[in-house]
């Protein structure tokens, strides 16, 4: 869950808006159903909720290697997580000083951590979102296909109700063999139950 920090400094970093809202909410709702959740998080003001384990990351490479640390124990994974695609090519030790009018920030390519999921799926579920401002259907199908999901809980920035940070939700449900499942705007908590509803079901 969360968003990943990719730092170019001690004092700064890359991130994105995402609050964690979405994966702490499945994550409440699976503990409550009896399962043993680990909740691998970027930073947040969240607190976990209560019977969870909580491993708190803050890159995206840290949120691989954790994640894969646990990997072989889980049944279900669900990223909810808005990794960072590009990390600072140069972590600087020392605070970079202001000097000219331009500064070049070079990034290299992060993991693609479902990606690498996908490739080693097994008969394990796993479950993907996205979030996208355009071609939401085309863009939400390729990583279903690409990443090898059982389905991916799509939504569009800007549509009202979706989004960083909201309470509600407003998503598309797409599973691998291509059905879409329009779903009406929603508290996250309920999405979380839905979700974990879809993924029982399979
Ligand atoms: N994801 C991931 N590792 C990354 C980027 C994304 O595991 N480096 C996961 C996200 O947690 C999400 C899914 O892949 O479940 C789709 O993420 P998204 O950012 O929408 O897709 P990208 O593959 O990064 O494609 P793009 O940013 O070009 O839309």
């Amino acid at each position: 869950a969360g968003p990943t920090r990719e730092a170019i400094d001690p004092v700064r970093y890359i991130s994105n808006h995402s609050t964690g809202k979405m994966g702490y909410s499945i994550a409440y709702k699976a503990v409550d159903r009896g399962a043993k959740v680990y909740l691998i998080s970027g930073p947040t003001s969240l607190k976990a909720p209560e019977g969870v384990q909580l491993i708190p990351v803050n890159s995206a490479r840290e949120m691989h290697e954790k994640i894969m640390e646990h990997y072989d124990e889980a049944d279900i994974v669900i990223m909810s997580a808005a990794v960072a695609d590009y990390a600072p090519a140069i972590t600087h030790q020392q605070k970079v000083k202001k000097s000219d009018e331009k500064l070049i920030l070079e990034l290299v390519k992060n993991p693609d951590i479902l990606y690498e999921l996908g490739k080693i799926k097994g008969d394990k579920i796993l479950v993907g979102f996205a979030m996208e401002t355009e071609n939401l259907v085309e863009n939400a199908k390729e990583k279903v296909s690409k990443k090898n999901l059982d389905f991916i809980v799509a939504n569009d920035l800007f549509t009202e109700g979706a989004g960083f940070g909201t309470d509600t939700n407003v998503v598309k449900i797409i599973d691998r063999r291509g059905n879409v499942e329009s779903l009406p705007k929603m508290a996250k908590l309920d999405l979380a139950d839905l979700i974990l509803d879809r993924i029982i079901k399979l």
